[in-house]
């Protein structure tokens, strides 16, 4: 599949690297493709610059936010909550009709620093506010609750007995993600219902902060045991 992913931090890069080895077709959406690789520093994580990772991934393109959209079937929108609306806008919404785009996105605000709050919460969400912007485009919000490495490669930890949730108001996209999400090795996918149900998953962010800071270690996740 033609898969568009933008955003080219951690999880943009993770994502991207572990669809093209799966043999997707991968372009990596940016605002600034010269730039992007012209970034020669580790960012504030410590990971090494965007320009190690591309060279070790020549599969995988590199593009506009809106040529990386153009020419894809399924987009995930892997960009920072605060400029999630002002990526998908430069994406293009013409570019997003009809499309399913996966959100993982989380609308943390650091602006007062640690533990971020939320920019978005209780009534409304950083989902259903990407799918208001864009009506025709299929927004299906799923794997926000974890660590990057986790998204695709549940197995790491507890042998892949451990939880994912998609929200969304498109029944078909989301068994186009769920499909996505089986062929990593997800059994254990709760489809919670509309899009509503994603302001659920991104106010659980605060608790995964707080698990995070308690535990020292990001590679946690929800079981649900019914
Ligand atoms: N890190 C994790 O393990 C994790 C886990 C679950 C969910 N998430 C969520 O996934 C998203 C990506 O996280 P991340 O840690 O990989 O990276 P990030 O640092 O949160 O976001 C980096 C991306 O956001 C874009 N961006 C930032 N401000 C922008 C603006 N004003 N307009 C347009 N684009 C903007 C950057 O674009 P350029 O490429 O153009 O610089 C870059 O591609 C976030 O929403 C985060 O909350 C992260």
């Amino acid at each position: 599949m033609k898969i568009a992913v933008l955003g080219t931090g951690t999880v943009g890069q993770t994502l991207a690297g572990k669809l093209s080895a799966s043999r997707h077709e991968v372009t990596i959406g940016t605002r600034d493709p010269k730039a992007t690789l012209a970034r020669n520093k580790p960012d504030n994580m410590g990971n090494p610059p965007f320009s190690v990772w591309k060279e070790q991934h020549p599969a995988v393109g590199l593009d506009t936010l809106s040529g990386a959209s153009a020419k894809a079937e399924l987009i995930v929108n892997a960009t920072s909550g605060g400029g999630s609306i002002e990526a998908l806008t430069e994406a293009g919404e013409q570019n997003l009709n009809g499309k399913v785009l996966i959100d993982v996105s989380n609308p943390l605000d650091f602006s007062r620093g640690f533990p971020p709050s939320l920019s978005v919460s209780n009534t409304d969400s950083l989902a259903e506010q990407i799918q208001r912007r864009f009506p025709q485009a299929r927004v299906v919000k799923a794997l926000n609750t974890m660590t990057a490495s986790l998204m695709l490669e549940p197995d790491k930890l507890a042998a892949g007995q451990h939880t994912v949730l998609v929200s969304g108001n498109d029944a078909d996209a989301k068994a186009t993600v769920t499909g996505l999400l089986k062929s990593y090795g997800w059994s254990d996918i709760i489809d919670l219902g509309d899009i509503t149900t994603a302001r659920g998953t991104e106010m659980y962010l605060p608790l995964w902060v707080r698990m995070f800071g308690a535990l020292g270690n990001p590679m946690i996740n929800i079981k649900v045991v019914r």
